[in-house]
């Protein structure tokens, strides 16, 4: 395996200010609420989140092996072996980064949580096509003492993070090959890359080169140290599907015209349905925004509503509910590490 010398670059698609909002480390990119033309996030500026740089893989000598005390056998897999020896599945699923919102969670509590400061754009909607990770696992022959399964990246963060048995089996787990109808971006995980349906997007690993099936659980730093729920006084717990969350599709603050027009967004819930979203315009009542669908698990669904703003400042709120009648909070609680962060967003709107 070798990364091609001289095109090490940290992100390799262009980030430019018209489509992405630079979170400031030179390694993660977010996805600009206000240029979403569709429902899926078309890949240009597609969030980008990366532990390391971006890692450019050659597909030639790329492989990928499947072992661990939870199989039978080692198996190898080449890029060709992929695409020749599988059934391909597409899939369209969401993946929020858990960090997601972090600098408007930490405005919220008067904090600065260490981590990158995202904004509201580390959320993204794509296409994913690719093999049921359980198609790739079967070969390997799993045994009966298999609990957990660990993709692991090539990158410089040798990124992994292992997940329940059970979960690697779904049908909605992927090996992405392919993003939006084309071949995976580097920036995104070419040649292949893990996409965990409706979990935080940590569990996603990229650019992976190696799939441990163990026969124990699993400890490493993105399950014990990061990427956990933790604290004062209570157990730590590893971050799974996320809550349920939306986003308005204009720039934080916003200016509007007044004139009578439509406010769209998106509403989304790990691995749940999303089962209404509602909106208040500054002290009014809480009504109902449409909801255009998909109505489907771990997708994101369109909604509006109907607005003819006076000319002043106001304040948009907006506000979600899952299909276990689970609804974003007012406030976050705490967590150290400034996760999950899913508060209804007071909106700030200038109408002129
Ligand atoms: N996989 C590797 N190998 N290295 C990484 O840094 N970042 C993870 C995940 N997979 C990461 C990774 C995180 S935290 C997120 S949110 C998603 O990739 C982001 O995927 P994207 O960059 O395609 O949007």
């Amino acid at each position: 395996m070798r990364t091609t010398p001289g095109i090490r670059t940290a992100v390799v698609k262009p980030t430019t200010a018209d489509l992405m909002e630079d979170a400031g480390t030179g390694l993660d990119y977010g996805t600009r609420p206000d240029r979403l033309p569709g429902l899926l996030t078309p890949t240009d500026r597609f969030f980008v989140r990366n532990h390391a740089p971006t890692p450019c893989l050659d597909a030639r000598s790329w492989t990928l092996r499947v072992e661990g005390g939870g199989v039978r056998r080692t198996v190898r897999y080449t890029y060709d072996d992929l695409w020749r020896r599988f059934p391909l599945v597409s899939v369209v699923r969401t993946l929020e980064c858990a960090g997601n919102r972090r600098a408007l969670f930490g405005a919220e509590h008067g904090h600065r949580f260490g981590g990158v400061q995202w904004g509201r754009g580390a959320v993204g909607t794509a296409e994913w096509t690719g093999i049921p990770l359980r198609d790739l696992l079967e070969p390997a022959g799993l045994t009966d003492a298999a609990v957990e399964v660990m993709p692991e990246g090539l990158d410089g963060a040798r990124a992994r993070r292992p997940m329940p048995l059970a979960k690697a089996l779904a049908s909605d787990t992927l090996l992405a090959l392919a993003m939006n109808g084309e071949i995976l971006p580097s920036d995104h995980g070419f040649p292949a890359r893990v996409v965990v349906s409706g979990w935080l997007g940590a569990a996603s690993i990229k650019w992976v080169g190696r799939i441990e099936v163990s026969d124990r659980p699993l400890r490493v730093p993105w399950n014990t140290d990061d990427y956990v729920l933790t604290a004062p006084g209570r157990p730590t717990v590893p971050i799974t599907s996320t809550p349920v969350a939306c986003l308005v599709e204009l720039p934080w603050p916003a200016r509007l015209s007044p004139v009578p027009q439509t406010i769209r967004g998106r509403a989304y819930a790990g691995e749940d349905r999303v089962t209404a979203v509602d909106y208040r315009i500054d002290d009014g009542p809480w009504r109902s925004a449409a909801l255009d669908g998909p109505d489907l698990p771990g997708v994101w669904t369109r909604w509006r509503f109907p607005w003819s703003p006076d000319p002043g400042a106001h304040v948009v709120r907006v506000r979600a509910t899952d299909e276990h009648g689970r609804s974003q909070p007012d406030a976050t609680p705490w967590n150290d590490l400034g996760y999950c962060h899913n508060s209804v967003l007071p909106h700030p709107v200038l109408v002129a």
